[in-house]
């Protein structure tokens, strides 16, 4: 799980270096799809099984009111949008799962609201990530994150989606909610368990609708913008250890 991480991480450094105002997402994903390749590697997301259609591209690239899976197409980046790259890698069996938020263009570009809703969930996934300690409960997370997210901000914490465990399969149990569940009060997250955490911050309602054509795209109900962080965490006897970090990202306590 170590190398897996530290593979996907190299990835997104790599997938940082060529993020740019009129690239397309189709352009990122083909390099995302290449790279993995030549390397030996398997993008986890390309055929991953849907309720209407396998999903059929590598990664997930959701810009501004889009909240996860987003299908890479020949829309361009613009200065002033707000785009969410999201990586999963297969390495030797093994996933490794992380995402980011990219502002696009100059700071100036971008509204205050998306920068916002990227700060917030940026912060968000840290003192998620803070709050574990080993055997403690899955609910402290999104006790964290609803926390931050409606005392600084009054920002939607999406819940229909949710972090996961993770290990030989990309999705396993348990779920990792980023809004307490009955659920995640009786899960504990002992050493040795990997996990994602990855909230979904929108700037407005938590609410969500998915497009009915493609079956993956998944909008914020009132068009407001919406920003994701993701690591793949080990739980260790000493805490939480980040396995998806990146040399050149966003560090705790980035000011966007
Ligand atoms: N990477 C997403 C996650 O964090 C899942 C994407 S599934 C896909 O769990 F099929 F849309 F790629
Ligand atoms: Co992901
Ligand atoms: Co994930």
């Amino acid at each position: 799980m170590r190398d897996a991480g530290q593979f996907n991480a190299r990835l997104m450094d790599e997938v940082r270096a060529i993020v740019r105002p009129g690239i397309k997402t189709v352009e990122i994903d083909r390099f995302v799809y290449e790279f993995t390749q030549d390397h030996g590697h398997t993008p986890a997301c390309l055929g991953y099984p849907g309720d209407r259609m396998p999903f059929p591209k590598s990664c997930c690239i959701s810009i501004n009111d889009v909240i996860c899976h987003g299908i890479p197409g020949e829309t361009e980046l613009h200065p002033g949008d707000i785009a969410n790259i999201d990586l999963t890698t297969v390495v030797h069996g093994w996933y490794g799962d992380q995402s980011e938020t990219f502002l696009i263009g100059e700071n100036s570009d971008i509204s205050e609201t998306a920068r916002a809703v990227t700060q917030c969930a940026f912060d968000a996934l840290y003192l998620g990530i803070g709050a574990t300690k080993p055997g403690c409960q899955v609910a402290v997370i999104g006790e964290a994150i609803v926390e931050h997210t409606n005392r600084k901000y009054g920002f939607g914490v999406v819940d229909k989606y949710v972090g996961h465990g993770i290990g030989s399969k990309f999705h396993q149990r348990p779920n990792i909610p980023h809004v307490p569940s009955r659920q995640s009060y009786q899960d504990r997250l002992y050493p040795g368990m990997c996990f994602t955490i990855e909230p979904m911050i929108n700037g407005g309602s938590a609410r969500s609708v998915c497009d009915r054509r493609d079956g993956w795209t998944v909008r914020t109900y009132d068009g407001q913008p919406s920003a994701q962080f993701e690591h793949t965490i080990l739980m260790t006897e000493d805490g939480p250890e980040i396995l998806t970090l990146t040399k050149h990202g966003p560090q705790p306590g980035h000011q966007f």
